[in-house]
């Protein structure tokens, strides 16, 4: 089985010092429950903070972004070695970066590579645009994402990977996917996706250990039903994360129901 992961993507909020607070009372409300892997991804300038708060607690550290070298001219840029000494995650290509940053499916891989090579697990961000879902592409986009992010792979780095599925148009909108539409793309998109590139051609089963993600507008509401689907491994949090009443919330009911499987 699969361990379930509640991943929380703080994107650009909480200075240092809310950030401490924060993680502060998430610690104190899920820092003990470890059949869930509660993941926290805060800004770059609190990642010093939060590792020290986190030590001796099972709550894993992740960054948003790092650059795909491991030093040199890139100014502003952090390295996979950099982030290496604090987190052992990182999100790669979310659609923000992808929309406003400039990251494309080449860049993905290569930040993918870079943070693998480091020991970092990366989560892996793929979605479709509006237009795009409503033009019947979503498992032509989805798909391709998922490919290009694993060339060059082997089986073993693919199979400790995460990979989160965010349609772009339920991203911060209050408009999540239906519990089915995510599971049809986590499953019959993302996962199989896995399976054609790689256990096609060396005989594997890494698919059925690659851990998918759904995230778009997930709340303590929403939770139960998007967890209780087959293909479907946890969620990448954006705005319910941001509480730590809400991000609890969705981290006791993933446990419950993991708990009664
Ligand atoms: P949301 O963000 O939960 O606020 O929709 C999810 C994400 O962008 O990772």
């Amino acid at each position: 089985m699969r361990r379930p992961m509640m991943a929380g993507n703080w994107k650009m909020n909480k200075t240092p010092r809310e950030a401490r607070e924060l993680a502060q009372a998430i610690l104190a409300q899920v820092g003990t429950l470890d059949t869930v892997d509660r993941v926290i991804c805060p800004p770059f300038v609190a990642l010093s903070a939060l590792a020290d708060l986190f030590t001796h607690s099972s709550i894993g550290l992740g960054a948003q972004n790092l650059h795909w070298e491991a030093a040199g001219a890139y100014t502003g840029e952090i390295s996979a070695p950099m982030l290496a000494e604090l987190v052992s995650y990182v999100i790669i290509g979310h659609s923000e970066r992808r929309q406003f940053f400039g990251d494309t499916d080449e860049t993905v891989q290569r930040k993918t590579a870079a943070a693998l090579a480091h020991g970092l697990i990366p989560i892996v961000c793929v979605g479709e645009t509006l237009a795009q879902n409503e033009a019947g592409e979503t498992a032509t986009v989805v798909g391709g994402q998922v490919a290009a992010a694993l060339d060059g792979l082997d089986a073993e780095q693919v199979a400790g990977l995460v990979i989160a599925y965010e349609p772009i148009w339920a991203i911060g909108t209050g408009r999540a996917a239906t519990a089915q539409q995510a599971q049809d793309i986590c499953g019959g998109v993302v996962r199989a996706a896995v399976a054609q590139k790689i256990d096609a051609h060396r005989a594997a089963t890494v698919s059925t250990k690659v851990r998918i993600l759904y995230g778009g507008s997930t709340n303590p509401e929403n939770i139960a039903e998007i967890m209780a689907q087959p293909d479907i491994d946890g969620a990448l949090i954006g705005g319910a994360a941001l509480k730590a009443d809400s991000y609890a919330a969705m981290v006791r009911a993933t446990a419950h129901l993991y708990s009664t499987r």
